[in-house]
C-alpha cells in the first residue's frame, strides 16, 4: 500500500508506517512510539511540513469567504444575534454577547481554528492531545478492557490520534469509534437554553462545525490508519449512541459542546465504561450547558471520583474499580 505519510525532518525514519497491517510497536519502545505519534500530531494539527497533504476537504459553503474571521465580523454576528434572539433577550435586558459571555477578539481567534480554510483536523491544542495520548497509554498499559470513542469528532483528528496510539502502544484488538452528525452542531432551543442557541448562531461563521464523513475517512486513510478497527457512527448522538454495537469502553472523550449532546453521550456510554476507564469532557469549562450535564449525571449516579483539570476547559475522571 502506498502511504501518503512521509517522514518529517528531524524525526527518526518510521518506514513501517507504510505497512498493512500496521506493525506493532512494543510498549516499552517509547523511542519509536512517541516519534511516530509526533508525526501524527503534526498531521492532525495541519502542519504543512507534516509530510501529508492536509488540504481541508470540506467544501466551503458559497457564502463563506476564505478570509480569516475578524473581530469586526464577530461584532457583526453578535449584533445579528441581538436581532434574532430579541424576543428572549428583551425580557432579560441583556445583549447576545452578555448572555453568550464572549469577547469578540478572542472569539475571532477561536473561530479561525475552526475555519473551513484551516488545515487542522482537530481544534485541540498540545495540552489536550498530551492528555489523550497519556490516558490511552495508561488504559493499554494497565489492560483496562474496552474500545475508545470520541463523541463529536469534527474533522476526526483526535480519533486519528487514538487509532495511532493503539499502534504506538502495541494494542492489537481495540476499536476506535468515531461519532458525529457530520452535519455540524444541532440547533439548541432558545427557550430551553438561550446561551447555547446564541452560540449556535455565532458558530454559523464556521458553518456550524459541519464536517463530512468521506473527508474524515480520507484523513484516516492518508495517515495509513483506516482499517476495520475504525468504526463510524454517523448521525445524531440520540439516534446512534444508545444502540451502537459497542460492548465495552476504556476511554470515552466527549466533545459535543452542548448540554444535550453531553448528557446523551453519558447516558448511553458511561454504563459501558470499564472500571478503571476514563471519561474526558472537553467542554466542561465552556459557557454552554456541558458542565451542567456532567454535574447532573454524576449527582444522579452518585459518582464522586475527582474531576482532574486538563486545561481551563477540559476535565477527566477515572471510573472507580
Ligand atoms: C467542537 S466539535 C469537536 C471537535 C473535535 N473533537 C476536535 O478534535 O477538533 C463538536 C462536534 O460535535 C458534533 N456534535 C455535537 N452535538 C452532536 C450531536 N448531538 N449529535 C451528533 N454530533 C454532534 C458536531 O457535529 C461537531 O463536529
Amino acid at each position: 500500500m502506498e502511504s501518503t505519510l512521509s517522514n518529517s525532518p528531524g524525526l527518526p525514519r518510521v518506514s513501517w508506517l507504510d505497512a498493512e497491517p500496521m506493525p506493532l510497536v512494543p510498549l516499552a519502545d517509547e523511542d519509536r512510539a512517541y516519534p511516530y505519534l509526533a508525526i501524527i500530531r503534526r498531521y492532525i494539527g495541519g502542519a504543512a511540513d507534516a509530510g501529508i497533504h492536509t488540504e481541508a476537504r470540506t467544501p466551503a459553503p458559497a457564502a463563506t469567504p476564505d478570509a480569516p474571521i475578524t473581530a469586526a465580523d464577530c461584532l457583526e454576528r453578535l449584533a445579528e444575534a441581538d436581532r434574532v434572539f430579541a424576543d428572549w433577550l428583551g425580557p432579560l435586558q441583556r445583549t447576545a454577547a452578555e448572555v453568550a459571555g464572549v469577547d469578540s477578539s478572542r472569539m475571532a481567534e477561536a473561530l479561525n481554528h475552526m475555519h473551513h480554510a484551516s488545515r487542522r483536523l482537530t481544534m485541540c491544542d498540545a495540552v489536550l492531545l498530551d492528555n489523550v495520548v497519556e490516558l490511552a497509554r495508561v488504559t493499554i498499559d494497565e489492560q483496562v478492557p474496552g474500545d475508545f470513542i470520541e463523541t463529536g469528532v469534527w474533522r476526526g483528528g483526535v480519533t486519528i490520534l487514538l487509532r495511532a496510539a493503539l499502534n504506538a502502544f502495541g494494542d492489537r484488538s481495540r476499536n476506535v469509534w468515531v461519532a458525529d452528525s457530520f452535519a455540524g452542531l444541532p440547533a439548541p432551543d432558545p427557550a430551553a437554553d438561550l446561551r447555547e442557541a446564541i452560540w449556535h448562531h455565532l458558530m454559523g461563521a464556521v458553518d456550524g462545525l459541519r464536517s463530512d464523513l468521506a473527508g474524515v475517512r480520507e484523513s484516516f486513510a492518508k495517515a495509513g490508519l483506516l482499517d476495520r478497527r475504525v468504526r463510524f457512527l454517523p448521525g445524531w448522538f440520540a439516534d446512534t449512541l444508545p444502540a451502537a454495537p459497542i460492548e465495552q469502553l476504556a476511554l470515552m472523550r466527549l466533545d459535543g459542546d452542548w448540554y444535550e449532546s453531553t448528557r446523551v453521550a453519558l447516558d448511553a456510554l458511561y454504563p459501558r465504561l470499564s472500571p478503571g476507564g476514563f471519561v474526558i469532557v472537553d467542554d466542561y469549562g465552556l459557557p454552554t450547558g456541558c458542565a451542567r450535564a456532567v454535574d447532573e449525571y454524576r449527582a444522579v449516579h452518585g459518582i464522586d471520583a475527582p474531576l482532574t483539570r486538563v486545561d481551563g476547559q477540559a476535565v477527566y475522571w477515572r471510573k472507580p474499580w
